[in-house]
């Protein structure tokens, strides 16, 4: 079968990570071309990398190049804007977490798809790993009986320099702090593990960085099946892990980590007197492959193939994005908010602030 046609728009730091990846699967997909506004960059990208052909623009990117798929590795400002310019030339779109700016902006991606594609699925590596695939299947298959409670951790560290980069820490450009930039993360496997959620009540705090943005949010949630999480988002915090813990009522499952895991990061430890029964189901499951782009690219290629919409669809995108936004619409307005305060007449639909974050959430603490 031919090789899928790719091309990536912005060839900063994350488009070397797609790259080293898609060389893993240069069997099934070749990298046709690039783009990126910075045009000397796409072109020494494109000449580091062997890649025929460099454009100015994606406009005729798309036109001259007509690629199967777009690995979008811009900032998040631009993700919607050019997912729908690729979507509306028939090409399918891969774009980096998270998939846009607002709830409003995945939505209308969401319906530029047609129903045999093109297709818009975004970047959450971390499902695609043995280890998640496991567990979920223990999980739908009941292995493991009821999700009780959950830990979802993410507590980096990324100094003052890190937001002098212009698009980091403002919310018209990134669209959040922590809890969109790299809690969304383990929030997206959180939600791919344990389903719909049906209340969030949080707080977020700017703590330390001067930056407009939260550097830190804490909350929890409530999910449609009953069980109960406690998500904390921070980039102040030296000691940094990424910690996801799922207490069942058969076993515990915790996966430690930082920014990619391997079946070495999980432990499971069955209730008392269930080591017999959860175990060997455990041990029979899928193992070898660490999270990571590879991972998902491969998941993404074979469902192309298929004529299948491409993981991680726009739906589960958008659900992941919803708890982001509950979060900071919990928030800003002091209260719990459900799913129905998130629709399209929320202010929070339309941007991750709302109608701007008061000021009393957001002011850095006394130093
Ligand atoms: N999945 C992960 O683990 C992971 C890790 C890091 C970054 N990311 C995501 O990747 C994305 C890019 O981050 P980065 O660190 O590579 O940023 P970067 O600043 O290093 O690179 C972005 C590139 O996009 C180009 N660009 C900007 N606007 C453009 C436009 N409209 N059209 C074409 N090119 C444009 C820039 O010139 C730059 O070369 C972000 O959404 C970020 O959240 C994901």
């Amino acid at each position: 079968m031919a090789p899928i046609k790719i091309a990536i728009a912005g060839t900063g730091g994350i488009a070397r990570v797609h790259i080293e990846a898609l060389r893993t699967l240069s069997d099934q997909a070749a990298v046709v071309a690039v783009t990126d506004i910075d045009t000397a960059r796409a072109r020494a990208f494109g000449t580091e990398h062997r890649i025929a052909a460099s454009y100015d623009t994606l406009d005729e990117l798309l036109t001259q190049a007509r690629p199967d798929l777009v690995h979008v590795c811009t900032p998040p400002g631009s993700h919607g804007s050019l997912a729908l310019t690729c979507l509306a030339a028939g090409s399918s779109v891969l774009a980096e977490k998270p998939p846009a700016l607002s709830l409003a902006e995945v939505d209308a991606t969401a319906r530029a798809q047609g129903e045999g594609g093109p297709w818009f699925a975004t970047v959450f590596q971390h499902r695609f790993g043995s280890g998640a695939r496991r567990l979920k299947r223990m999980i739908t298959e009941g292995a493991v009986g009821r999700p009780l409670l959950a830990l979802c951790h993410t507590t980096w560290f990324r100094g003052q320099e890190y937001f002098d980069v212009p698009w980091r820490g403002r919310w018209d450009t990134e669209g959040g702090g922590p809890t969109m930039g790299h809690g969304i993360h383990q929030m997206d496997l959180l939600t791919y593990l344990l389903g719909d959620w049906a209340e969030v009540s949080a707080v977020v705090r700017r703590q330390a960085r001067q930056m407009q943005t939260e550097d830190l949010s804490l909350a929890h949630v409530t999910f449609a099946s009953g069980a109960v999480a406690s998500v904390v988002n921070s980039v102040l915090s030296p000691r940094e892990e990424s910690y996801l813990r799922f207490d069942f009522e058969k076993a515990t499952v915790e996966l430690t980590h930082l920014y990619g895991y391997r079946d070495e990061n999980w432990k499971i430890t069955p209730a008392p007197g269930l080591e017999a029964e959860i175990r060997p189901v455990w041990e029979a499951g899928e193992f070898g492959v660490a999270s990571g782009h590879a991972a998902q690219f491969a998941a993404v290629l074979a469902a192309l193939r298929e004529r299948q919409p491409p993981p991680v669809t726009a739906e589960e995108a958008l659900r992941s994005m919803r708890l982001v936004a509950a979060i900071y619409a919990s928030a800003f307005l002091g209260r719990s908010v459900t799913p129905g305060d998130l629709g399209p007449q929320s202010p929070f639909y339309a941007r991750m602030n709302g109608d701007g974050a008061p000021l009393d959430q957001l002011t850095v603490a006394a130093r």
